[in-house]
């Protein structure tokens, strides 16, 4: 198989825990029933495994309703749930300029469909919100408060609890997309005051694609965004109105909840304390290597402290493209190039045009790995210098 420096983690971790491949390997194999369908062993096996994979994700996220959790594919399934759900004609919506396309679009569509209005609220020089200038966007229209954990750009981390509470004074519902901080960064729905928690289970939770969710606390009303067979009240054409079945129609990637149930055994044994502290590790030691070297600037804070594994950078004469396929072609360094699917945080970097390097780190990334990929900068570097 081929190797080389996987440095796209933000994307999708890669590799997953061994425990991971050999959870879904195992499934596959030896369960295999269609969960919520029938008595059988086989489909009660699969129902165990989707009822641990909603219990343990609810362990982590301190969700103390498991049923509340929904499983969708992906954190951009929960993100249109969250807002096509819950959102009415004229609503007001507050957001961030650091949100991602997965957020950013599906509410330009409302503005369009059912006339909501979007407030961005700007985010400071090194891409952190000032919770008051969230407070100061509320009007009494407002319906939800949106924001990411953390940036999946700059990889800066948002004041998620501070920006809770202002939600509860304003009682207004606050959805946030935890993509790049689950599994990384310690979630406490209560202690965060979330309403909506959107997830994606391929990225910090380690687990396959094609799995996510979104945790919906008990009394905010969303509708669900797709209709069909759930495996209960089938007599009825109307469809259920029930946490989590109405929800979840059509079979389920139980495979991939059985691997997403792995990854999150192995980061409640591991630790998100832990893991978070080995990608500050490894990002300290590359912005502190990268930083001063001619013709590269680096975007962002000016250290690793308030950060997910992410460095963003550009290295001057050189397109964001070329430097991340000379990366790639010459020393096998894979790293990710252009808008991070988020226009709005280049905007405020004014990177929208040419765009800009990531680097992202994971928890099985090696210091050696960051030591490899700082010298094949500096190779590119001093090419052009
Ligand atoms: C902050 C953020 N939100 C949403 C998404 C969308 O995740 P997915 O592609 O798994 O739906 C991503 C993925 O890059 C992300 O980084």
């Amino acid at each position: 198989m081929e190797t080389g420096i996987y440095l796209d983690n933000a994307a999708t971790t890669f590799p997953k825990p061994e425990v991971v491949y050999r959870a879904v390997d195992h499934y596959l194999r030896c369960c295999g029933g269609s969960p919520s369908r029938a008595s059988h062993r086989k489909a009660r096996e699969a129902d165990t495994v989707v009822l641990q994979a909603r219990q343990a994700l609810a362990r982590l996220f301190g969700i103390r309703d498991s049923t509340r959790l929904i499983f969708t594919c992906n954190s951009t399934e929960s993100l249109n749930l969250a807002v096509q759900g819950a959102l009415r004609e004229r609503d007001h919506v507050v957001v961030t300029d650091l949100e991602h396309n997965a957020l950013v679009r599906p509410l330009w569509r409302l503005r369009e469909s059912r006339g909501v209005r979007v407030t961005i609220v700007p985010s400071g020089p090194e891409g952190f919100v000032d919770p008051r200038l969230v407070e100061e966007a509320v009007t009494s229209d407002t319906r939800m408060i949106c924001c990411v954990h953390a940036n999946n750009v700059l990889g800066t981390i948002q004041p998620v609890e501070e920006i809770g509470r202002v939600a509860r004074r304003c009682e207004v519902a606050f959805l946030v997309d935890a993509s790049q901080g689950a599994g990384v960064l310690p979630i406490d729905v209560e202690a965060m005051g979330i309403d909506l928690l959107a997830f994606t289970g391929h990225k910090g939770l380690l687990g396959p694609p094609g799995t996510g969710g979104l945790y919906v606390r008990e009394g905010v009303v969303v509708q669900p965004l797709k209709h069909g067979g759930t495996g209960i009240s089938s007599e009825e054409l109307d469809p259920p109105d029930v946490m989590p079945e109405g929800y979840e129609p059509g079979t389920f990637n139980s495979a991939g909840l059985a691997g997403l149930l792995a990854g999150v055994r192995f980061i409640e044994e591991t630790g998100v304390d832990r893991i978070h502290a080995r990608e500050r590790e490894l990002n300290a030691r590359f912005m502190d290597r990268v930083r001063g070297l001619r013709g590269v600037r680096l975007y962002g804070p000016p250290d690793a402290e308030r950060k997910v594994g992410i460095t963003l950078l550009n290295v001057e004469g050189l397109e964001a493209a070329d430097v991340a396929r000379l990366l790639d072609r010459k020393f096998g360094v894979m790293v990710r190039a252009g808008l991070h699917c988020s226009a709005l945080s280049h905007r405020k970097l004014g990177t929208e045009h040419k765009g800009a390097v990531r680097f992202s780190f994971g928890y099985f990334t090696t210091l050696d790995q960051v030591e490899a990929a700082v010298d094949a900068l500096c190779r590119i570097v001093d090419a052009v210098h």
